[in-house]
């Protein structure tokens, strides 16, 4: 009898830990799971295969707060041409033609009470997989960070970038 009560132990033991993974894992799914977006638009098409330039479209990242999502102007600069039997593709004329600007779901967010600059980090050579991952892979955009204050704080610490409340908070 008392011989099996250390395997039942044991389980329970990493049975609990399995649960709580498991339970994390889900958590982070559905927290950080990608939103529907007008058109799919595969990163790992053109920042990997075709290998772009994030600047080439997010233009504005080294130069100010924001990095932005690009004009349909630079889309269609390839498009006019390329790929017009995909039914994605096809969506990306019709907005076009219609003049209308694409819709795009806003992935990353930080509260509006947070001080956040693109151009500082770039400038500083920070890479933007340390916060958005490899985005040359990604099917669909998602975030992969928490961008919660403990994750920029322990870069700060780390790269001796300041740590004072009003870096972040002005
Ligand atoms: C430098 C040229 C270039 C630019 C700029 C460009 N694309 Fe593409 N895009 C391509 C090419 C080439 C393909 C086909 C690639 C392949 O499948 O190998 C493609 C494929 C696509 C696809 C189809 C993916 C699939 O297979 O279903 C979509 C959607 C798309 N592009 C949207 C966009 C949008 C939106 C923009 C602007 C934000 C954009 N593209 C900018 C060249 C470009
Ligand atoms: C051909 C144009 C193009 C290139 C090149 C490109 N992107 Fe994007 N990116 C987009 C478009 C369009 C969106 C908005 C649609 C979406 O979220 O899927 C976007 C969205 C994003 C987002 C999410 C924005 C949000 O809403 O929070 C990040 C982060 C991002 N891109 C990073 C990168 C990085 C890093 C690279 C280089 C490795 C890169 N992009 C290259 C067009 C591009
Ligand atoms: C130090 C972390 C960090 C780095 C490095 C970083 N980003 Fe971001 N990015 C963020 C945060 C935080 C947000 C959300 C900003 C907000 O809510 O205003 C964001 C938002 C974005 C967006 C959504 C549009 C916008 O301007 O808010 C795009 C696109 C984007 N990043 C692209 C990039 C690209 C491309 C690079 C590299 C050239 C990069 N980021 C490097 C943290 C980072
Ligand atoms: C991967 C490392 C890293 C991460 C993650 C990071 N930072 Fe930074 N940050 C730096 C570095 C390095 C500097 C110093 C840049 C310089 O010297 O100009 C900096 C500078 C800054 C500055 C300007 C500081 C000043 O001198 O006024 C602000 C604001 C800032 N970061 C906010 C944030 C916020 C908010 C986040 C999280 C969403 C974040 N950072 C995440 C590395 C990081
Ligand atoms: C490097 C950037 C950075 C620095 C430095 C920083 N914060 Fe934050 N802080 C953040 C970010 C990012 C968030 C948003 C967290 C989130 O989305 O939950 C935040 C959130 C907060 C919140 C709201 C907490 C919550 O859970 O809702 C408080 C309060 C706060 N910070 C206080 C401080 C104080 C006090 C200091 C100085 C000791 C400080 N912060 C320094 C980036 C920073």
């Amino acid at each position: 009898m008392k011989k099996s009560i250390v395997p039942v132990v044991f389980l329970g033991y990493f049975g609990l830990i399995a649960a709580v993974l498991l339970f994390m894992g889900f958590y982070w799914q559905a927290k950080y799971s990608p939103p529907e977006q007008p058109i799919k638009f595969p990163h790992y098409i053109h920042a990997g295969k075709l290998g772009l330039d994030c600047k080439f479209c997010h233009q504005y990242v080294d130069k100010s707060i924001h990095a932005t999502v690009p004009a349909m102007q630079i889309c269609m600069n390839c498009h006019q041409t390329a790929a017009h039997d995909r039914p994605e593709v096809q969506k990306l004329l019709k907005y076009w033609e219609n003049k209308e600007p694409i819709p795009w779901v806003k992935v990353h967010d930080v509260p509006d009470y947070v001080y956040f600059s693109h151009k500082r980090h770039i400038k500083a050579g920070i890479d933007c997989a340390n916060c958005h991952g490899d985005m040359k892979v990604v099917r669909q955009v998602r975030q992969t960070r928490t961008l919660r204050m403990g994750f920029c704080v322990s870069c700060h610490r780390l790269k001796g970038a300041p740590t004072d409340c009003w870096t972040c908070h002005k």
